[in-house]
């Protein structure tokens, strides 16, 4: 099976986005070996004063053990439309190009609007086309995230779980089936 590391990508206690992601590593676990890291333990504090290029021992303990994986998922909250801001400084700090580059990389959004994070998860797949990543063309967006997902059920509309659950169940065959002779042609 192929390794998938999920992301959810706040710092926020109690977040909905590692509510969304513990349920995503939950559902994704009978397609894949899945781990779940959270933002909420990215050592922001070693990195303040901008450390760039010189990465403390703490964020690269970080970053090497979330970057061994075949493929990532991103779970995606909406702050002030956009994505969170603790977020772009994890992308700042992985290792570049080697971090994402050609890397499947799937993304859901989470918003209580009703836009259901569609500009962060947008935004954020310029930052992945940058880095070169392979974004999975499935995304969910999930809209008035606190009355319509539930942690243990998933999302109370039928019609948007059976989307939801194609991204979860899809990716892990995405992952597998990349001919990376291709992509690194
Ligand atoms: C700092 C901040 C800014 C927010 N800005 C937006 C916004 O622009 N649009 C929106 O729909 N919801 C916004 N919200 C609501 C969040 O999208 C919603 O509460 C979401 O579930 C928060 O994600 P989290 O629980 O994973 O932190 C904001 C919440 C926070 C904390």
């Amino acid at each position: 099976m192929v390794k998938v590391h999920i992301l959810s990508g706040t710092d926020r206690p109690g977040s909905n986005a590692l509510k969304v992601s513990r349920y995503a590593t939950n559902m994704m676990a009978e397609r894949a070996n899945t781990e779940l890291f959270s933002l909420e333990q990215f050592p922001l504090a070693d990195v303040a004063g901008g450390v760039y290029g010189n990465a403390p021992q703490s964020v690269k303990d970080f970053n090497e053990k979330f970057m061994d994986a075949d493929g990532f998922l991103f779970v995606i909250p909406e702050y002030n439309g956009g994505f969170p801001g603790i977020l772009k400084v994890f992308v700042d700090y992985l290792p570049f190009p080697k971090a994402l580059q050609r890397v499947p990389v799937s993304v859901i959004g989470e918003a209580d609007g009703t836009f259901g994070a569609l500009r962060p998860v947008e935004q954020f797949e310029q930052i992945l086309t940058y880095r070169k990543a392979i974004i999975y063309p499935e995304r969910m967006f999930i809209q008035n995230v606190n009355s319509t997902f539930d942690e243990k059920k998933g999302l109370k509309s039928e019609k948007l779980q059976k989307l939801f659950e194609k991204q979860l169940r899809c990716f892990p065959d995405f992952v597998e089936k990349l001919d990376y002779n291709l992509v690194n042609a």
